[in-house]
């Protein structure tokens, strides 16, 4: 099994760092993980080319090779809360996406994305609410063709302003249910 880790915090030591860590231990041994930096890999947004408009892919060629090889079988999304939002460099990378959308829109090409299934990690300090950033995951999962169960796949730490992440009693439960459903639903 391939695990791709889609991390969208600029911080190496962070919060989401911290979580991220804790799920990958849980993962069966013998698991294949590769990880994309969004902070890291400088992936450009999606400039409105309209390449995908007459031709399969995207015009930009750089790291999101990654994600179009789509040869991983569980993606895991993360990202502090920023304005409720993901972080810009990770929406950079879901704008990308779109070349997905318009292939099928405009030139009615199927999605050959192969089915997978998906995690997802929210952390934030406390402030305000995170369904923006859960709906622009769940279109991000849409489009990547990986199925998502937001009461069994949602891990979120949301007051890390007041309960240190390492502290947060309900992230090892939540870590718990997340890594026995995909495992279960391996198999
Ligand atoms: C620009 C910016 C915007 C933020 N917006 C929110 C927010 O809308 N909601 C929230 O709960 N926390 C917000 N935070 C706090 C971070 O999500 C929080 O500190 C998080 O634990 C950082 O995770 P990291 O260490 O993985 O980067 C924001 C932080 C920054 C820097």
């Amino acid at each position: 099994m391939k695990v791709l880790i889609l991390n969208g915090s600029p911080r190496p030591n962070g919060d989401t760092a911290y979580v991220l860590e804790a799920l990958r231990s849980r993962f069966p041994r013998g698991t294949e993980f590769e990880a994309l930096n969004a902070y890291e890999e400088n992936i450009q947004p999606c400039n409105d080319c309209r390449y995908c408009w007459t031709n399969e892919g995207c015009s930009i060629r750089d790291k999101m090779d990654i994600l179009w090889k789509d040869d991983y079988e569980v993606l895991v999304l993360a990202s502090p809360l920023y304005m409720s939002f993901v972080t810009p460099p990770l929406f950079s990378i879901i704008s990308r996406l779109n070349a997905i959308w318009s292939n099928s829109f405009f030139l009615k090409a199927p999605n050959r994305q192969k089915p997978k299934k998906g995690i997802l990690i929210l952390i934030g300090g406390g402030d305000g609410s995170a369904d923006p950033a859960i709906s622009i995951a769940k279109t991000a999962f849409h489009f990547l063709n990986v199925h998502f169960d937001p009461d069994l796949d949602y891990i979120r730490s949301l007051s890390t302003n007041n309960i240190p992440v390492q502290d947060d009693p309900d992230l090892a439960g939540q870590i718990d249910r997340a890594i026995k459903h995909i495992i279960r639903s391996k198999s």
